[in-house]
């Protein structure tokens, strides 16, 4: 028998935990139905999911073409492990997405969402100088920046800057080497648009003078750090942050979580500053929403480094 109405929502209430939410607070709200954009609770009330259920529905709600690649998924397998084994889907979907990524992206690795697909981003980067032919294992630390956002678990948060959600694992996380935020919205006094490009890279230019020695990679959200408030990276950043790596050794990390599959105007905001990084994550609007899925694209050069009898 289906739960009563009022079951539901005070089950809700007492069973479910909701991500970063207040639950001596939550009042609930049960969405039964979406259509598009408009997402339809139990009481009939329809909203606009003005935040694409969080950045995942970029396609809208029941789009009938990937309804049908779902049932027509099912209709076949459910799943299958990707340990020495594969499927036709998934590697359609990997040369889908080396042709959609610069060219010098040419391996992808499948996990479960946007934090897992940093997770394994940074696990690859460290691992990498441990295993390349000219190894430099003493290149085990990051660089990441003020109120980055890269999801929540322990590597993820590591790389995190922002305090309320990462402060108090403290104890817990590794050390990172922190630059600025580049905030064309709060520009520091003396800086203004037109400098602020110049301003941010040097301060990054100075950090990785300090420990580039260190560092194994850098990890960035291109154009937009979309947690830390939709903040908005000066034009030539990106391109700045990846000659600067290029220029210390270091491996970068594009974290398009939230900026990829075409949230920025471009397929991968990367394309718009004509950057390829080492490592491209990407989750979310992947699947629309859909199904938990992520992906990180990496280079030869990387998967050679894995490669031995
Ligand atoms: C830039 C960025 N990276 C990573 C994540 C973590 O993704 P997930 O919630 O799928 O683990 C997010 C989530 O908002 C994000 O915005």
């Amino acid at each position: 028998m289906s739960p009563t109405r009022e079951e539901l929502l005070q089950w809700d209430r007492e069973v479910v935990w909701h991500a970063f939410t207040q639950m001596a607070e939550y009042e609930p709200v049960v969405f039964e139905r979406g259509d598009g954009c408009i997402l339809t609770d139990i009481h009939g009330s329809k909203f606009i999911d003005g935040v694409s259920s969080l950045w995942c529905n970029i396609h809208g709600h029941r789009h009938p073409r990937l309804d049908d690649a779902i049932r027509d998924q099912l209709e076949r397998v459910a799943h299958v492990t990707s340990l020495g084994a594969s499927n036709s889907t998934t590697i359609q979907l990997a040369k889908r997405l080396v042709d959609l990524a610069p060219t010098s992206l040419g391996h992808v690795f499948f996990s479960d969402d946007g934090a897992t697909a940093i997770e394994v981003a940074l696990k690859m980067a460290f691992q990498y100088w441990h295993q390349r032919r000219d190894p430099r294992p003493e290149k085990n630390g990051y660089v990441a920046f003020e109120n980055a956002y890269h999801g929540d678990t322990l590597g993820s948060v590591s790389v995190g800057g922002v305090a309320r959600f990462h402060q108090m694992f403290g104890p817990l996380l590794f050390d990172v080497v922190r630059s600025p935020a580049p905030d064309m919205y709060r520009l520091p006094v003396g800086v203004t648009r037109e400098s602020a490009c110049g301003y941010y890279l040097a301060q990054l230019d100075q950090l990785l003078g300090q420990h580039a020695e260190k560092v194994a990679a850098l990890v960035i959200e291109p154009l937009v750090q979309a947690a830390a408030g939709m903040l908005v990276h000066p034009p030539g950043f990106l391109q700045g942050v990846r000659e600067l790596t290029r220029k210390y050794d270091i491996l970068l990390i594009a974290d398009e979580v939230a900026v990829g599959m075409g949230r920025t105007g471009t397929m991968l905001a990367c394309e718009q500053e004509n950057v390829a990084p080492d490592f491209l994550c990407l989750a979310k609007g992947l699947t629309g929403g859909y199904l938990p899925l992520a992906a990180t694209l990496t280079t030869n050069e990387v998967w050679q480094a894995f490669l031995g009898d």
